[in-house]
């Protein structure tokens, strides 16, 4: 019998005790930090769904690989095990770590990006948009339009428009464009993925310009288990091979390997251009550290040698997306409004249909964010105005994202099926009282990343 939501393929070995305080404890800690929840302490939340992002659980392998970690300052054993993983995996002809996804970022925009430019993708998510925006470059989203459509079934809502692709290099002209992009999956539209074959035709557009084409590799492995399920001539091979052919069509990478990697922190950034490596080389130096360790210890690089496999793991990414699949059912059960397919590593809830008496301008994914923690000691993520608004460079007019957006996104082993139906029975209770709900306006407000320290007030 094949169980639909596969059951956790792990038992749990060690436990973290976590506590629901009570609820005036919770109006207050959130009145204290201007109910922005990601300032909140971590140890006042019962269930954190804040980011998927370095919170997951090592395994036992993990933890035995940081004992092993060579803490030498260069060439120590653990870059040279990580250095085997990343070349079977991806197989880039040079490679650096880093901290995290974002510094990788940070390297890669300032050897590649100038004022001016612009940096196509389906949809960058904050910290690389961020970063491109740092070096005064303009990150520029063209996902498909079933992106927008919370309720379109397409299978692969991550995949870039070819057309508007085409249509927007040859209107900014290549020479404004030093390197093309896409981010698998797409966290900022929803977690979906991106099919192998929209892949291969984003490459050959890119090349067909002269255009180097980098992946935002975050999710890479949840992607290729999607490729696997959803895409014809995939349904037989292992994620591994589907992720080398992933990787075969680009230049470089960049990735946070704090998800599909599984460890608490570490990044990678990767390419076939020699002179681009070796600006690489001295920007990391500057930035992060020596090229065979890159701001991490060197127990960060073996477990994430480890994780880089485990996250690749059949069984494992088949109880992931079935999580994540299993919570998407309760919520639907509910009524709630969710991005339809769900992605792999969240539940993003359309904060929009949910509370459509609150304005953009009202962030109504704040009122749904702070009220899950009120009600239920649940964090989660604002994916909307305060995230993604910006002002138009040249008019000045803020320009707010189509969807308005809270996502619920599911750290890696985890948290188990009975949270999972906790979560959806406090969504459940909010969504019968939302439009007793009220919006929030911003007290403080930084030029950019504004959802890490703002400060609001309810209306
Ligand atoms: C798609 C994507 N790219 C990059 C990053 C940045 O990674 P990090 O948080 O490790 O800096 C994230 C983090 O959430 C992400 O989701």
């Amino acid at each position: 019998m094949t169980a639909l939501y596969p059951p956790e393929p792990f038992r749990i070995k060690v436990v973290e005790p976590i506590q629901l305080i009570p609820p005036e404890a919770r109006r207050e800690a959130l009145r204290a930090v201007g109910y922005n929840v990601f300032t909140l302490k971590a140890e006042d939340i019962f269930i954190d769904l804040l980011t998927d992002s370095g919170t997951g659980a090592m395994s036992q392998h993990q933890w035995a690989a940081i004992m092993e970690g060579d803490e030498s300052y260069a060439g120590a054993r653990s870059f040279f095990r990580l250095k085997e993983a990343v070349d079977d995996i991806f197989g880039f002809k040079h490679f650096v770590p880093t901290h995290q996804g974002r510094a990788a970022e940070n390297i890669l925009s300032a050897v590649l990006v100038k004022p001016g430019n612009y940096i196509p993708s389906n949809m960058h998510f904050d910290t690389t948009d961020a970063n491109i925006r740092a070096r005064g470059g303009r990150p520029t989203n063209l996902v498909i339009e079933e992106a927008f459509n919370p309720q379109s079934q397409h299978p692969f809502k991550g995949n870039m428009d070819i057309a508007k692709l085409r249509a927007f290099i040859e209107r900014t002209g290549v020479a404004n464009i030093p390197l093309g992009m896409i981010t698998v999956t797409n966290n900022a539209g929803g977690g979906q993925p991106i099919s192998m074959e929209n892949i291969r035709a984003v490459a050959e557009t890119y090349h067909s310009f002269g255009i180097p084409f980098y992946i935002d590799a975050a999710r890479y492995a949840e992607n290729c288990y999607f490729i696997k399920l959803r895409e014809p001539g995939y349904e037989h091979k292992a994620p591994i091979e589907i992720a080398r052919e992933m990787f075969s069509y680009a230049d470089g990478f960049c990735m946070s390997a704090k998800k599909d990697a599984i460890v608490n922190i570490g990044g990678l950034l990767a390419t076939n251009n020699d002179e681009v490596a070796q600006a690489i080389r001295n920007e990391l130096i500057l930035r992060e550290g020596f090229p065979t360790y890159g701001g991490l210890a060197g127990r960060d690089l073996d477990a994430m040698a480890t994780g880089l496999y485990e996250g690749l793991d059949e069984s494992y990414l088949a109880y992931r997306l079935g999580q994540t699949s299993y919570l998407a059912a309760k919520l639907k059960e509910y009524g709630i409004p969710i991005i339809e397919p769900p992605g792999g590593h969240a539940i993003y809830m359309d904060a929009g249909r949910m509370l459509p008496h609150i304005p953009h301008a009202e962030l109504p994914g704040i009122a749904l964010a702070t009220e899950l923690y009120l009600t239920g000691g649940i964090r989660a993520s604002e994916i909307g105005t305060v995230m993604f608004a910006y002002p138009d460079p040249d008019s000045g007019e803020m320009i707010y994202p189509q969807l308005e957006l809270v996502r619920l996104a599911l750290p890696r082993r985890t948290y188990t099926q009975s949270h999972m139906d906790y979560i959806a029975r406090v969504v459940a209770d909010i969504a019968q009282r939302a439009s007793t709900l009220k919006g929030y306006k911003f007290t403080y407000a930084p030029k950019l990343l504004r959802h890490f320290t703002a400060k609001f007030e309810p209306l």
